[in-house]
């Protein structure tokens, strides 16, 4: 039994010659076999602790808060996936955020924070951390100008989203990397919208990945669900003792549900992106559709950069209807296959109002700045046929136009 767990823990992927392929490492990396049964999937090590052989010898595990076998298995598959080698999962997106500002701000440092970011972040720096003393500036983070200035004064870390929820303003990876090595800061990424398999923070310079695994990576709607990523191993320790300090770790049967979707992640990407495509153009042509931003348009302002560090457009798009805020809402309520929800990055498409759901705890001068408008509607485009999602938003876009007439 010892050999078992020491063998699950000690694979390797990075090391794994032939799974060198996203799609191969998608299914493979991190995990085999079981050992003791054959079984196909790593299984759900559904327990607290772990019987020790001797006072100081376990088998790499000692209690499920600071471990757990089938979380591990997640850790270890992810960490390839972006290209790194260590992960650490935790029991919400927000939990892995708590976790990073907490193993690595103290009372006087200075954060640096993209404008547009989900709100949860927001509300986390400005209303919990601030009161400890935490300072953060948020700015324009697509704007290169306004970014180097923010990087003149002594900064413990930048933390960018792009594309940026729910705007899909992109941050330029390669700049927010090069300001912060000058700055001596260390340059956080969270990689949620695009996932590794669109988009590869590390290989720009990112010193941490962090994800919502709720979104695409798990993919199914089915868990909540963070990580954070990294090729430092004494970041990685600093994390860990956090987390295990705070008890935020990921439960085993979010991470079998997660290890179980994370599979589909490059195919569900692709066709993610194709449909999303699709239902941008027809937004596009629309006319009652007044503003949109979809990063794999020509038509999107950044599309030189979208096109220099994604590998391709994503599955959000942001847009905003003729009538404005009423118009959006009628919109939003008409939906019949959408769902009016919040979360993203589902198989199923979900729209939502992020004024009045996602960034609601962004004060409202921060939202403007960040372009945050009132009707803004972000749609997460799912892997249902395009011509439906087409359909279903035509007839809601007639709906919000009727409902302007009446
Ligand atoms: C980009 C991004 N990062 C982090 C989070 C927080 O993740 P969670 O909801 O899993 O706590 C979210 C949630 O919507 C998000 O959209």
């Amino acid at each position: 039994m010892i050999t078992i767990l020491e063998e699950e823990k000690t694979v390797d992927p990075a090391a794994a010659g032939p799974l060198q392929h996203f799609e191969t490492l998608a299914l493979h990396a991190g995990t085999t076999a079981d050992p003791l049964t054959g079984a196909m999937l790593t299984p759900i090590y559904q327990t607290t602790t772990y019987r020790q052989e001797a006072v100081g010898k376990d088998k790499g595990f000692k209690y499920s808060r600071s471990g757990n076998p089938t979380v591990s298995a997640l850790e270890r598959r992810l960490a390839a996936l972006e290209g790194a080698d260590f992960a650490s999962c935790y029991s919400t997106g927000l939990a892995a955020t708590t976790a990073l500002f907490l193993a690595l701000l103290r009372s006087g440092d200075r954060v640096v924070c993209s404008q547009a970011v989900y709100g949860g972040t927001v509300r986390l720096l400005r209303q919990t951390l601030e009161p400890f003393g935490v300072e953060t500036e948020f700015i324009d983070t697509s704007d290169s100008a306004a970014f180097a200035k923010a990087l003149r004064k002594p900064t413990r870390f930048v933390f960018i989203e792009t594309p940026a929820n729910p705007t899909l303003k992109l941050s330029d990876l390669d700049l927010a990397s090069g300001l912060a090595r000058q700055a001596g800061a260390l340059l956080v990424v969270d990689n949620t919208l695009l996932t590794p398999a669109l988009q590869r923070p590390f290989d720009f310079g990112a010193d941490i990945v962090l994800h919502s695994t709720t979104k695409f990576i798990e993919g199914h709607n089915a868990t909540v669900g963070g990580a954070l990523i990294t090729r430092d191993a004494d970041l990685h320790e600093k994390l860990l003792f956090t987390r295990n300090t705070i008890g935020a770790i990921q439960s085993p049967f979010a991470a079998w549900l997660t290890l179980q979707g994370v599979k589909t992640l490059p195919l569900r990407m692709a066709r993610h992106c194709e449909n999303a495509w699709q239902v941008a153009r027809f937004l596009e042509r629309h006319p009652r559709v007044t503003e949109l931003a979809y990063p794999g348009l020509e038509s999107f302002p950044q599309f030189e950069l979208a096109q220099r560090q994604q590998s391709a457009g994503g599955a959000l798009i942001a847009f905003e209807v003729e009538g404005g805020v009423e118009a959006g809402i009628r919109l939003m309520n008409s939906v019949r296959l959408c769902a009016l929800a919040e979360n993203l990055g589902a198989a199923e498409t979900i729209i939502t109002h992020p004024v009045s759901m996602t960034h609601g705890a962004v004060p409202p001068e921060q939202r403007a700045a960040a372009g945050i408008t009132n009707g803004l509607v972000r749609l997460s485009v799912g892997l249902e046929n395009p011509d439906d999602i087409i359909a279903d938003l035509e007839q809601a876009l007639d709906a919000a136009a009727e409902g302007e007439l009446s």
